[in-house]
């Protein structure tokens, strides 16, 4: 049954964008925004069931597979500006029984005091940001929490939610494969079923990559990041949380559904500032994105009705290509016969028979296609091969 929910193509998820935190992280370029004057949370409640309120009216009569709270911080919302977010939704569009609704959160006290009113407002997933199990890597990281305050939270969502996931940051300044094998079995005995492992990337316009630049911060070279992604393989796989996404990693019929919305190629609608969509309408898939200053989105929605400023049709040939993108970060691949269907024409067999006999790619006994777990470290190159 879950299964069908999953690969069903009229699975469609919503993404909530809350795009404000206590502090921006030095390694972070997430629309994220600081606020030390406080902000108006009614006022934003009220732009968000409006700029719901319009895309159902786009997209009308669609039954909503999953939710998704994300940020920014969107533990820092009220659980009751979740209940009335929540509430909107279900007014426009109808909610499926089994709708996964996640929102994630920062591990501090305060938010982990919120939990149970999230639970109650109609959260039944976390995923919660922990990034690091030892107090130098996240003062380093600029986090406001501890290791013992996250694993604290960790121990506070267990008893809260049914499922819970946290994110963790590896191939940090310094970090040997030794130390990340053996922060990940810690976090292993932690975690229940799922755990996003994201290698610290270094993004343009961050404080990280000013101090890379300068050579004040080193990452890992190519050769030791391969060596600490095949550890984080490695002591997944013996858990039992194989990676089902180049990143993530989750117990048989765990995944985070909603994540598979957009690694399957589904439908979802981009709420809140900064927020992507991809919207089926009349035939045609759209990509759309919204304002993403939080105060310059509000004004927008509130004399508009949304904060959109991106809406593009994708031509078929976009639209293939973000599906050959987006699914082959999952272990499942892609399935040849939609990507036929959605470009007009088959993928090159020439360069998919140069792939495979590289070791590159493989099909698999459902027919689809797949990167090889050898080679999903250079995933990059395999797409612009296949895509090209
Ligand atoms: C929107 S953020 C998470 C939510 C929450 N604000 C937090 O920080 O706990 C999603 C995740 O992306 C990861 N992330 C953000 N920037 C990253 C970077 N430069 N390299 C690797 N992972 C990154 C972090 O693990 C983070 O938890
Ligand atoms: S990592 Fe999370 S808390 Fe830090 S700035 Fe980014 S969104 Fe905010």
């Amino acid at each position: 049954m879950l299964n069908m929910t999953l690969t069903d193509s009229s699975a469609f998820g919503v993404y909530i964008h809350w795009p404000f935190c206590l502090s921006k992280c030095p390694y972070c370029d997430f629309n994220s925004h600081v606020r030390h004057g406080g902000i108006d949370e009614a006022r934003y409640a009220r732009a968000f069931l409006r700029e719901i309120e319009t895309t159902a009216a786009r997209v009308p009569g669609r039954t909503v597979s999953t939710i998704f709270f994300g940020g920014g911080t969107p533990s820092l919302m009220s659980p009751s500006t979740v209940t009335t977010i929540l509430d909107g939704l279900a007014k426009h569009w109808s909610i499926a029984p089994d709708v996964e609704v996640t929102l994630e959160a920062n591990p501090t006290s305060v938010e982990a005091e919120r939990f149970r009113g999230f639970r109650a407002a109609g959260v039944n997933r976390v995923s919660l940001g922990v990034q690091a199990l030892d107090d130098a890597s996240l003062k380093q990281l600029g986090r406001l929490h501890t290791a013992e305050e996250a694993l604290k939270a960790v121990g506070i969502a267990r008893s809260v939610f049914d499922r819970y996931s946290f994110d963790l940051i590896y191939a940090r300044p310094g970090q040997t494969p030794q130390d990340w094998s053996h922060e990940l079995k810690r976090a292993i005995d932690e975690a229940a079923e799922h755990l996003s492992l994201y290698q610290l990337t270094i993004e343009a316009d961050t404080p990280f990559f000013a101090l890379h630049a300068n050579g004040k911060l080193q990452t890992p070279n190519d050769d030791l990041a391969r060596d600490l992604y095949d550890v984080t393989q490695e002591v997944c796989d013996k858990a039992g949380l194989g990676a089902y996404e180049i990143s993530n990693h989750a117990r048989a019929g765990a995944q985070c559904r909603h994540n598979l919305v957009y690694w399957r190629g589904h439908d979802y609608a981009g709420i809140g500032p900064g927020a992507h969509g991809r919207l089926e309408e009349n035939g045609c898939r759209y990509a759309t994105a919204t304002e993403k200053r939080p105060e310059s989105w509000m004004m927008r929605v509130e004399s508009l009705g949304h904060g959109v400023t991106v809406n593009e049709a994708l031509t078929r040939e976009e639209r293939a290509d973000e599906y050959l993108l987006m699914g082959l970060r999952l272990a499942e691949g892609i399935d040849p016969k939609r990507y036929a269907a959605m470009a007009g024409r088959p993928l090159d067999d020439k360069r998919i028979a140069l792939l495979q006999a590289e070791g590159a790619v493989e099909t698999t006994a459902s027919g689809h296609l797949r990167v090889t777990q050898a080679a999903f470290p250079i995933l990059d190159a395999v797409v612009a091969d296949l895509a090209a």
